[in-house]
């Protein structure tokens, strides 16, 4: 099958999954349920739950349901999105190709609609049929640290705001990224792999090979904000210079950035070698986060 063809697949399996999770737009109060599903069912590459599945496969056992497990990283990524997009933080009109949640449904439902994807992501868990209960409880830690305030996608966020307008470092740079993307991102790889019963030296390579996928997607998002324009985007182009973020290119320019996305991206192909066959879907998934335009 082609990546092109398989990343439909999976895309079409995570919206099932979603569609089977949210409440429907008929249940009362109808309007977050509409304001949630708005956001879940715009669009987006679903990057973080195929991540998730595609590393439990990598495992091979236990793979049943894990569909609805990789959704809750969606959930938490949806969320995270229209908080990021509020007047309060990025103030952004578009997103994955649509007018931003507050623009449409208001700040205060937008607020609430971002609130309600994260506690229900949690509650998914909690009740996920077919894990045990020490699986369940170690997705979860998972998941919150990863959006957490010590180095999960709060911390990221906290620092990216505080950062607006100050001397772009290498060390805020760094520490800004790895929580504010990278820390889901490797959180996705890992709850597939602990959904799957990954021995501790799997654990370990996926765990590597999420921590370089991470890296790379943030530098290359940075990069795509300069170079594409927002139709591509599906959200507003040049806003981190305009906002005066710390971004890859702004401390190390888009050439060294690109640079730097390639080695990460080797990286992780190195990380996976034990797999073998086993892994080629996370090797393309690795190809696909570094050479996509959106
Ligand atoms: C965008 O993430 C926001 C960041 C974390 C930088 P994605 O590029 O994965 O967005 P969607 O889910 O495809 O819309
Ligand atoms: C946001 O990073 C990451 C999140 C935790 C949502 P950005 O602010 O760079 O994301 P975009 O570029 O608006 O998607
Ligand atoms: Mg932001
Ligand atoms: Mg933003
Ligand atoms: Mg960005």
């Amino acid at each position: 099958m082609s990546l092109a063809a398989y990343i439909m697949e999976q895309q079409a399996l995570v919206d099932q999954a979603l569609d089977r999770i949210v409440p429907p737009e008929t249940q009362s109060p109808e309007s977050i349920h509409r304001a949630m599903r708005y956001s879940l069912f715009a669009g987006g590459k679903r990057l973080r739950p195929i991540l998730c599945m595609e590393a439990a496969r990598t495992i091979g056992q236990r793979l049943e349901g894990i569909e609805t497990a990789a959704c809750t990283l969606e959930l938490i990524h949806t969320y995270s999105l229209i908080h990021d997009d509020l007047p309060a933080l990025d103030n952004d009109d578009l997103r994955r190709g649509r007018p931003t949640s507050h623009k449409v449904f208001g700040e205060a439902m937008a607020i609430l609609a971002g609130d309600a994807l994260l506690t229900l992501a949690f509650q998914v868990l909690a009740q996920l049929p077919r894990a045990d209960c020490p699986t369940r409880s170690a997705l979860a830690a998972e998941l919150a640290t990863a959006s957490g305030t010590t180095e999960g996608m709060i911390a990221g966020q906290v620092r990216d705001l505080e950062g607006e307008g100050a001397p772009p470092t290498a060390e805020r740079l760094e520490a800004i990224h790895r929580a504010k993307t990278g820390a889901l991102l490797g959180a996705s790889v890992r709850m597939g792999a602990i959904y799957a019963g990954a021995a501790p030296e799997q654990l370990t390579a996926l765990t590597c090979y999420g921590g370089h996928i991470g890296l790379s997607f943030q530098i290359v998002d940075d990069i795509l904000d300069i170079e594409q324009p927002s139709e591509t985007l599906g959200k507003t182009a040049g806003k981190d210079a305009a906002q005066h973020k710390i971004t890859f290119p702004a401390v190390y320019g888009l050439e060294e950035s690109r640079r730097m996305a390639g080695r990460e991206l080797e990286r992780a192909h190195a990380a996976l070698a034990m797999f073998g066959e086993r892994a080629a879907r996370l090797h393309d998934l690795a190809d696909l986060i570094v050479h996509r335009n959106a």
